[in-house]
């Protein structure tokens, strides 16, 4: 018997780029509390895969392919949300507040992701809620390089204030909050799922 609380029950979930790592992760924490779960990535096979493991935690799953820069795409997979009462929350980093030097691209891409939060939320309000989460160091195949040598990671988990280095499932939880009824009065806001690690005011 699963722990979980059934927050989503009833209710759709659409994640994008959720075929592993922090993604996947999200779209199992809110299938496993109730929700429906609509999950893409770019490649077909790894669509499959990730649809027969959540399928296999009793998850309702529909797996389609969607490259997020593929416009028809992207109108094809939000053709399936819910407009009314959803809410929308982004996947930032800690960078978007200090790019860091030689990822000056991504950095401003997760910069603007902020500034979207807050253009978006007002534009969609009342009905669809808009957050953000900024995650810190989170040890996927995306940040590889966390696992792959010894000090850098030693070093990075001394820069947070809680010692260690975020997980997927760290970054499930905050987004869950965000989604649920229990944030009903949060729009437009970013939370910083970090450790504390160094990012703002
Ligand atoms: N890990 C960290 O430390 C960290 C920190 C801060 C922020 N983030 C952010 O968290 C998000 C997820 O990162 P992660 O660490 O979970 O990475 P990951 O484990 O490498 O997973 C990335 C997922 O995105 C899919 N994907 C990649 N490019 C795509 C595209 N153009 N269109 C659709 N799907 C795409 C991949 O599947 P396919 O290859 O099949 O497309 C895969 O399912 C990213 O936005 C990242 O910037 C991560």
């Amino acid at each position: 018997m699963e722990k979980w609380g059934r927050r989503f029950e009833g209710k759709v979930a659409i994640v994008t780029a959720s075929t592993q790592g922090i993604g996947f992760g999200i779209a199992e924490r809110l299938g496993l509390e109730g929700a429906a779960v609509v999950i893409s990535s770019r490649r077909q096979r790894n669509v499959d895969e990730a649809v027969e493991k959540l399928k296999g935690r009793g998850i309702e799953v529909l797996g389609l392919v969607c490259h997020v820069s593929n416009a028809q795409q992207r109108k094809d997979l939000i053709a399936k949300t819910v407009e009314k009462g959803s809410s929308i929350v982004f996947i930032s980093s800690v960078a978007g507040y200090q790019p860091h030097k030689g990822l000056a691209m991504y950095g401003v891409t997760k910069t603007a992701l902020f500034g979207l939060t807050k253009a978006l939320a007002a534009e969609m309000a009342p009905n669809t809620r808009v957050n953000c989460i900024a995650p810190g160091f989170v040890p996927t195949h995306f940040a590889s390089f966390l696992m792959e040598n010894e000090s850098t990671r030693r070093s990075i988990e001394e820069k947070t204030l809680l010692n260690r280095l975020g997980t997927i499932q760290d970054m499930a939880a905050a987004t869950a909050y965000l989604a649920s009824d229990d944030a009903a009065y949060v729009t437009g806001e970013t939370l910083i799922v970090a450790g504390g690690v160094p990012s703002r005011l």
